[in-house]
């Protein structure tokens, strides 16, 4: 695609940045829909991090995505923040308004609730207990979205009690801290089991989770997405219950961004699934 002077311009901060699949993402759906604009790696050392925010609006970007190590400070270096960054302790995205402005949101949530509603029509939090394993940032915006959806209860697991019982405390709601060694028991009468840690992760350990109380009706979200098959989705499916795997959420996350500064609000089809998987396994 030739981009014109008048293109609009977006793009992923982060340090490194090489890793980042959101730039084969956005560029998938602006060829797909012929957009006159640009969606570039920003590689940004943590130091520099403010400056570069600040520098958006003056080269005439629509705002950009903020990537690992950036998401919790730019909660400081953003102008503004909405329930969606501040809920999830972290930004995200970033927005640009027509008075040059950024407006940090965090769409991790968004993402996680939207490709539950993907994969299993009429999904909803409110249906039942959940039980989320891990507390760190990845998990805090999973929780938050449950919270923020309906779930009546929700079941935290972490290695760490402390770590679950400060995400406990800081999202409200019905989280309740369950012990590491109870993990096994905790998914009796679950709707929903996420794994929202590291574990499964290529280069990590497994997450070690028998699911022999899991109700088959139950879904398995695992928030891993290299490898897509996880032990636990495959695990999980053996047995029969639906499994979500973590690019989807990946996919659905960049929705909001694109339709914010590229003025359409991009789906998540099959030829795009196709296309990022392609990326996964090509590195
Ligand atoms: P992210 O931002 O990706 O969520 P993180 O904040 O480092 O990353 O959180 C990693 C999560 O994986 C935590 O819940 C962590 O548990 P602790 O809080 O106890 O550290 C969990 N995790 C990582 N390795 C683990 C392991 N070997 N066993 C159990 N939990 C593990």
């Amino acid at each position: 695609m030739t981009l014109t002077g008048a293109a609009r311009i977006a793009g992923v901060m982060g340090w490194p940045v090489a890793h980042s699949r959101s730039p084969a993402l956005h560029g998938f759906w602006l060829a797909e829909h012929g957009i006159d604009g640009a969606y570039v790696p920003l590689a940004v050392r943590p130091e520099d991090l403010r400056r570069a925010l600040q520098a958006l609006p003056l080269l005439g970007f629509a705002g950009c995505n903020i990537t690992i190590p950036h998401k919790e400070a730019a909660l400081e270096a953003v102008d503004d923040t909405d329930d969606s960054a501040r809920r999830a302790g972290a930004v995200n995205t970033v927005v640009i308004d027509a008075r040059g402005r950024l407006l940090g949101r965090n769409t991790d949530g968004f993402g996680f609730l939207e490709s539950l509603r993907a994969a299993v029509p009429g999904w909803s939090a409110a249906a039942g207990p959940a039980v989320v394993i891990g507390a760190g940032g990845a998990a805090r915006a999973v929780v938050a979205a449950l919270v923020d959806d309906g779930a009546p209860e929700i079941r935290l697991v972490n290695r760490t009690p402390a770590r679950a019982a400060g995400l406990a405390r800081a999202l409200g709601g019905p989280v309740r801290g369950v012990a590491w060694d109870d993990r096994a028991a905790a998914l009796a009468g679950a709707r929903l089991l996420v794994n929202a840690t590291s574990l499964g992760m290529e280069g990590q350990p497994a997450l070690d989770l028998p699911l022999d109380a899991l109700p088959r009706d139950a879904v398995v979200d695992d928030i891993v997405y290299v490898p897509l098959e996880t032990r636990l989705l495959a695990a999980a499916r053996a047995r029969g219950n639906s499994a979500v795997d973590g690019l989807d959420m990946l996919l659905h996350q960049g929705r909001p961004g694109f339709a914010a500064w590229f003025g359409v609000m991009p789906a998540v089809t099959p030829a795009l699934r196709r296309a990022m998987e392609a990326t996964l396994t090509a590195r």
